[in-house]
């Protein structure tokens, strides 16, 4: 699929067929994700995979909008390492360029995703330092549930020519 087609059709995946995903797609989603810009290039993220369904159970029990988790099968939590990022702000912004990347390359390749929000919550991010057994120093920012779609979602043309401002605001 052309990259403009990906942006511009790419909607939140939420149900799924259950059906798991080959290694291989795991694999090209995740390095799409290692590709994303960084501040200073310094690649702060790591990718924990979930598949155990006791643990995606856990996580839809907790997480108020991860309800699908379970159905999809997989979950991948994207975390920065503070000590390589230091600034959090950029931390947080480098994770989230490899959550988009992931979610562009999962429906690049016919799959559903949809970005769980986990940053700045207090309590889901505790889920995740918990479920995902986290180092010290490890910050969750986002879960990407992914799977085998179960729906399609049309695409939306969401240009706003009020919010584009050319040389002043
Ligand atoms: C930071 C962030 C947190 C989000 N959290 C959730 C979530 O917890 N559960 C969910 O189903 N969707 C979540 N979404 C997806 C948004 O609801 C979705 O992107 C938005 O409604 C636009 O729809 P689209 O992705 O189909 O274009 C999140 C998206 C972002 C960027």
């Amino acid at each position: 699929m052309d990259v403009l087609e990906a942006i511009f059709t790419r909607r939140s995946i939420r149900k799924f067929t259950g059906e798991p995903l080959s290694q291989e797609e795991l694999e090209t989603v995740l390095k799409a994700g290692f590709s994303a810009p960084s501040a200073h290039n310094m690649q702060p993220w790591h990718f924990v995979v979930i598949k155990d369904a006791d643990k995606l159970e856990h996580i839809a029990e907790k997480h108020p909008y991860g309800k699908m988790a379970p159905q999809a099968g997989c979950a991948v939590i994207v975390c920065g390492d503070s000590e390589k990022q230091t600034a959090e702000g950029f931390l947080v912004a480098d994770c989230s360029a490899a959550m988009q990347n992931m979610l562009l390359a999962a429906h690049g390749i016919g799959l559903g995703a949809v970005w769980c929000g986990i940053y700045p919550q207090e309590d889901l991010m505790q889920l995740m330092i918990e479920t995902a057994k986290l180092p010290k120093g490890i910050i969750p920012v986002g879960m990407m549930v992914i799977g085998r779609k179960a729906q399609e979602r049309s695409q939306q043309d969401r240009y706003d020519s009020a919010k584009v401002h050319f040389g002043q605001w």
